[in-house]
């Protein structure tokens, strides 16, 4: 069975990330639709795909049914990618396997652990399903339960996308450097889950995030701190633009 890899770009980057599998000398085979960039083995890692499907196969559909019996003896849990032709035909499919949650998650509960695919009709006999693919979230979109009182802005929602992913979050006991901090939405997110943090920047941190306990707010260059004067930290998350 051929076996191929799927690239999902974050939307609009999708000349990026062509261009980034170009320079890893990745062979690509060309879109299908303009949300999968379909190319051959090796699956790579690029920066500007939200997900990769990194063993699609192409499979037959003799029938809704069949399609169905066929992803689920694959394994349980698959999220269909929108084809952009015979959509009908995809979600009555969908409609027989398993019910997936897609429920936003709340921070700090982790994501999914368990083994989610990625499908989609090639046409109305031919379906692409890969079963692993790197993303925990469907298709690499993370979804969260926001907070849109707390928090000075929205930029908190891109240090929860990124522990999510590294499925790994700093606690009480970590000193954590936030350099470019302000307003303060990752300085935030750092100390409610309960760490130190010395947040850097040039401009102020919102008053309510600089009280937070654990915080110390520093005006001043990220690049004028001093590894060896600073001392050693457990985090380091820079937003500097
Ligand atoms: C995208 S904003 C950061 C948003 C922040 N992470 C948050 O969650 O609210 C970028 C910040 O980088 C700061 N910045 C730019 N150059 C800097 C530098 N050399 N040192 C420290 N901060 C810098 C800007 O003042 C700005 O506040």
């Amino acid at each position: 069975m051929a076996q191929l890899v799927g690239y999902i770009p974050a939307v609009g980057f999708e000349a990026e990330l062509e261009r980034e599998l170009a320079r890893a000398g990745v062979r690509l085979r060309g879109w299908h639709g303009d949300r999968l960039l379909l190319a051959d083995p090796p699956a790579v890692d690029p920066a500007w795909a939200e997900d990769v499907w990194v063993d699609a196969r192409e499979l037959p559909v003799p029938s809704i049914k069949q399609a169905a019996r066929t992803l689920k003896a694959l394994q349980r849990n698959w999220a269909l990618l929108t084809p952009p032709a015979q959509v009908r035909r995809a979600n009555l499919i969908a409609q027989q396997l398993p019910h997936v949650s897609m429920k936003p998650l709340a921070f700090p509960d982790r994501p999914p652990s368990a083994s989610l695919g990625g499908w989609t009709l090639l046409d109305a006999d031919r379906m692409l399903a890969s079963p692993t693919t790197r993303s925990p979230f469907p298709h690499g979109q993370a979804r969260f339960v926001e907070d849109r009182e707390t928090p000075p802005n929205r930029a908190y929602l891109k240090l929860w996308e990124a522990l999510s992913l590294l499925d790994d979050r700093p606690g009480p006991g970590d000193l954590c450097l936030d350099l470019g901090a302000a307003p303060g939405g990752w300085t935030w997110v750092l100390a409610s889950l309960g760490a130190r943090v010395v947040a850097v920047d040039k401009a102020e941190l919102a008053p309510q995030v600089a009280a937070m306990p654990g915080v110390e707010s520093r005006r001043d260059s990220a690049f004028a701190l001093d590894p060896k004067v600073d001392g050693p930290v457990d985090w380091v998350c820079s937003d500097v633009v």
